[in-house]
């Protein structure tokens, strides 16, 4: 038996303050569209903004139905929107930006396991790492440099042979 250590690095600044002009940037487009997400059930929102190679910034929001399962996350709206209108670009950055109109979220939502799947297949397409800035509505903001990070073990295409 061997014993492996996955361990990664993740950027942790204190506020939206200390990132970099183009994330600070790219936040501000998450916030924007996290302000238009549709979520009368879970009272949650969620805004993503992408980043493509291009220079283009795509964005999202969830959207939430009365048959809940029927919604989808943020994310995931961000980036099949992204790879339905720019299939040969590849994806920069995502930054996502979460509240809740229940109470003050002082700490970042990191993307839930099938947003995690849906950015790893992109990844993995374009060969190059998909970065992610993550921040709640005060606090801390974190910065991973690839969905691999946070989804080790990933599965993948290889599998299916
Ligand atoms: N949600 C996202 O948009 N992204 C995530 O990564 C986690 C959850 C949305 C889905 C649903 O509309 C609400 O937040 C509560 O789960």
């Amino acid at each position: 038996m061997e014993k492996r250590n996955i361990s990664f690095e993740l950027l942790v600044y204190n506020s939206r303050e200390e990132l970099e002009e183009k994330d600070s940037k790219l936040m501000e487009a998450a916030i924007s569209a996290r302000k238009k997400a549709y979520s009368p059930y879970s009272n949650f929102e969620v805004g993503a903004a992408i980043l493509l190679g291009n220079g283009e910034v795509v964005q999202g929001n969830n959207q939430e139905n009365a048959c809940y399962p029927a919604g989808l996350c943020a994310e995931r709206v961000a980036i099949y929107y992204a790879a339905a209108k720019y299939p040969h670009v590849p994806i920069v950055t995502i930054a996502i930006s979460a509240t809740s109109r229940n109470y003050v979220m002082d700490k970042p939502a990191a993307p839930c396991g099938n947003c995690r799947q849906s950015i790893s297949e992109y990844e993995i397409k374009q060969k190059a790492p998909i970065a992610i800035i993550m921040t709640g509505e005060t606090g801390e903001v974190l910065k991973c440099h690839s969905v691999s990070d946070i989804l080790p073990l990933a599965f993948n295409s290889t599998f299916l042979g």
